[in-house]
């Protein structure tokens, strides 16, 4: 078993377990704090992020990041990562097998941080985390409790890229995980 961050990263690096791997520039694990008591789940590194090797720093992460400032979440105390770890071609959805093949990366994530609180930032996070019987919009601005963790299902950013009329939602989502942060006590 992996015991630390720095030790996925090595195992990530040199990964070749689906045909991810063909394409990226660099992989990308995750950013913030190994402590973190939340969590944030996106769905694979676009071309910004496949470039830097860093989670949300292109349009979608910008948009994320001033929803944070708004909110008073620090990129800093979170810890920010993707189902996949390598970039899809042409940003499409990851395949099942490409997401079942990464999976075992996401695992480990979760069990050297301990997260509290997940957020599933969008479909790909939602489904591929919790099962395909659920949606976003359904499911969207609701708790999910399994094993101890508290799930929060929201709009993926790119999504409110699209169409301005979910920011809303997606706002009053992360004020959800803001008020249940304080009210527990952890680091946002
Ligand atoms: N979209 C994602 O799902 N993840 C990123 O890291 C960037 C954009
Ligand atoms: Fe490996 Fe995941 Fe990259 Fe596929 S996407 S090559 S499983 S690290």
């Amino acid at each position: 078993m992996v015991s630390s961050l720095e030790e996925v990263n090595d195992i990530v690096k040199k990964c070749k377990k689906c045909n991810l791997c063909l394409n990226r520039n660099n992989t990308v694990l995750g950013v913030g704090n190994k402590d973190a008591d939340i969590m944030f789940i996106g769905e694979g590194p676009g071309a910004d992020e496949d470039r830097e090797g860093e989670p949300f720093v292109g349009k979608a992460g910008k948009l994320m990041n001033q929803a944070f400032i708004g909110l008073g979440i620090s990129r800093e105390n979170v810890y920010i990562t993707n189902i996949v770890k390598c970039r899809p071609p042409n940003n499409r959805t990851p395949l099942k097998e490409e997401a079942n093949a990464c999976l075992d990366y996401l695992r480990n994530q979760v069990m050297i941080i301990k997260p509290k609180i997940i957020v599933l930032l969008g479909n790909t996070a939602l489904k591929n985390i919790l099962g395909d019987e659920y949606g976003i919009t359904a499911s969207r601005g609701k708790w999910i409790t399994k094993k101890n963790i508290k799930y929060m299902p929201t709009f993926h950013p790119a999504a409110l890229l699209r169409d301005e009329s979910k920011k809303i939602d997606f706002w009053n989502d992360l004020q959800l995980v803001k008020k249940e942060a304080e009210e527990n006590n952890l680091k946002i």
